[in-house]
């Protein structure tokens, strides 16, 4: 059984899934066996044979070199680019909470590192029907997962990370580190990671920049990150 990380964000479009490319390339690269899994993508593009395409799980999979199967990467694709929950209450096939398990699992028994996205930040609602209420944390928290925060590193951030980190720590789940995305170096960016570190005390991990094409951080202090 391998081990996991769980990436979220300070909210939808920050750059978890262009940084989880960053973090599984880099893992690869270093020779070792790393995976990728989603749960549930909204927002999927249509293909012309009408096959729905999960663009997060496709770049990640190309960018690191995964060569794994769409059916292995996500279980549950939405064509429409809202919350899964409201998607599920549209389409009628709302997330099964026992099904997202078994396919982690299964990936997880897979590779020796995996790495699970999220879907928007941390309180997006999966699924809200008359037979079940889940929450994007209630299940990080039932998997057992750690989890690893990609904010912006702009204007804003110190009070979306602090306040994203506070509600893991609420709700159980460890937070391993905090990486900061669109990266320019300014002072400001600067006091944000000093910040963000010194009223949570955990750690800003890396530095992603505009285009990057490698994560510049070392692989085994990466690996190290998954439990
Ligand atoms: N560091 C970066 N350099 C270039 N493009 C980026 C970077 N971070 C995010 N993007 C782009 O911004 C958009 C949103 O990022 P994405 O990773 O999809 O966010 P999320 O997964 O958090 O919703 C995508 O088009 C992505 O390619
Ligand atoms: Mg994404």
């Amino acid at each position: 059984m391998g081990k996991a990380l769980f990436i979220t964000g300070t909210g939808t479009d920050v750059g978890k899934t262009f940084v989880t490319g960053l973090i599984v390339k880099r893992l690869r690269d270093a020779g070792k066996h790393a995976g990728y899994y989603k749960a549930a993508l909204s927002g999927a593009e249509r293909a012309a044979d009408g096959t729905l395409l999960p663009g997060d799980a496709l770049h990640v999979n190309r960018v690191a070199n995964i060569g794994e199967t769409v059916e292995n990467l996500v279980s549950y694709i939405y064509e429409e680019a809202v919350s899964p929950h409201l998607a599920a209450q549209h389409t009628g096939s709302p997330i099964d909470f026992s099904r997202v398990q078994a396919d982690y699992q299964r990936a997880k028994a897979k590779y020796d590192y995996l790495t699970m996205e999220g879907s928007g930040g941390i309180i997006c609602p999966l699924r809200w029907d008359e037979g079940e209420h889940l929450v994007l944390d209630d299940m990080v928290e039932r998997l057992g997962l750690p989890a690893l925060i990609v904010a912006d590193a702009g204007l804003g951030t110190i009070n979306a990370t602090v306040l994203t980190i506070e509600h893991l720590s609420l709700r159980h789940i460890p937070a391993k580190g905090v990486i900061l995305n669109s990266w320019t170096g300014s002072a400001m960016e600067e006091d944000n990671r000093k910040m963000i570190e010194a009223m949570t005390g955990i750690p800003v991990v890396a530095l992603v920049g505009r285009g990057d094409e490698e994560l510049a951080m070392d692989a085994e202090a990466l690996a190290a990150l998954y439990a």
